[in-house]
């Protein structure tokens, strides 16, 4: 199972989004964990996605400060926190091959007033 992992944000902060590691190879059966941070003032949410050949870009969930939101049906865990210079983890159990996917974080602000 092989993973390509690529960051992405909708601007030129993009440099300061960090996904770790780059690629990671796996077994069936094992867990993967990847983890994003970002190192810009006031952004306080990690979306995660995953692009597989045949499909669009699926959002996993996010972190929003501490609290986590999975979307419905994905089975990935999302875990520590998206405040600036903090870990945010994406972890993936009981790898298929199917699993093998490139997989996306993205850093960005979020409002509650603006949301
Ligand atoms: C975040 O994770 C990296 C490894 O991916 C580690 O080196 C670093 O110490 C961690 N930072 C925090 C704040 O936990
Ligand atoms: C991945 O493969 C497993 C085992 O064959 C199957 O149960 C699961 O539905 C597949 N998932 C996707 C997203 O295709």
């Amino acid at each position: 199972v092989m993973f390509s992992l690529i960051f992405l944000t909708g601007s030129s902060l993009s440099d300061r989004v960090h996904q770790d590691p780059a690629n990671m190879y796996k077994n069936q059966g094992e867990t993967a964990e990847i983890t994003c941070s970002h190192s810009i003032d006031n952004y306080d949410q990690i979306l995660w996605y995953k692009k597989t050949k045949s499909s669009q870009l699926q959002l996993l969930g996010y972190m929003f400060g501490t609290s986590k939101s999975r979307e419905p049906g994905v089975t990935v865990t999302i875990g520590g926190n998206a405040n600036k210079d903090k870990n945010c983890t994406l972890t993936i159990n009981d790898l298929f091959m199917n699993s093998s996917v490139v997989y996306f974080c993205a850093a960005r602000y979020h409002s509650a007033t603006y949301h």
